[in-house]
């Protein structure tokens, strides 16, 4: 099923509670359908339930900023979040609203075919790499994964909420352009026009080291 028809098909999506919960639409995800990197949040906040739309409201402005500095722009990536209806007042996902939502962001993420998944904080990274581990632990190290690379940050909304995160974040996102950069692939020497980045990432590599000991 290409992306937009699972798109339509969740456009009045009724599978938990969240229907009910005063959402006003579902947020499925915007950017490249071709992208390599792709980047996923919690869940849509206050403006992101408004205008249908990931990372629209502040977390949005600063994500932009941090993206520029990682030397990506929006319509280089994709972007979606672990579940795709607000949480009253914002609330954290619930465990049955993840497992409910999981499934569809799976799908995106198959259908996107990304190299890398960039998670920013703790609900995103524990949802993909189905463990419960502290962000704080593991931001701007890099997974790699059966079908993907991943590659957890720090949450934009947790810089604005605690101004002592703000450089750290700003960390992440340099280690990220540093990863980029020593993967990044040149474009096609007949490309006319410039395309999203291209980038030589492998997923699974056998010298994989295994980051919790276990
Ligand atoms: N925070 C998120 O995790 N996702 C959004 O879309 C906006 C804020």
């Amino acid at each position: 099923m290409p992306l937009l028809e699972l798109s339509k098909s969740l456009h009045d999506c009724q599978r938990c509670k969240l229907a009910k919960l005063g959402r006003s639409q579902v947020v499925f995800g915007v950017g490249n359908p071709h992208a390599s990197v792709m980047f996923v949040g919690e869940a849509p906040g206050f403006h992101e339930d408004q205008q249908g739309e990931p990372f629209v409201g502040a977390a949005g402005k600063l994500l932009n900023d941090l993206l520029q500095s990682a030397g990506l722009s929006r319509s280089d990536i994709y972007i979606a979040n672990v579940i795709k209806c607000r949480p009253p007042n914002n609330r954290d996902p619930e465990p049955d609203e993840v497992e409910t939502c999981k499934p569809f962001l799976m799908q995106q993420i198959a259908m996107i075919h990304p190299k890398l998944v960039c998670t920013l904080g703790n609900w995103a990274t524990q949802t993909l790499l189905e463990r419960k581990v502290g962000i704080t632990k593991v931001r701007g190290q890099v997974f790699y994964l059966k079908d993907f690379v991943l590659f957890p940050l720090l949450h934009p909304a947790a810089a604005l909420h605690q101004g002592n995160m703000l450089e750290p974040l700003r960390e992440d996102f340099k280690k990220l352009r540093a990863f980029l950069d020593r993967h990044s692939q040149p474009p096609p020497s007949e490309a006319t026009t410039p395309a999203a980045p291209v980038f030589n990432i492998e997923p699974s590599q056998p010298a994989q080291m295994d980051l919790f000991g276990s």
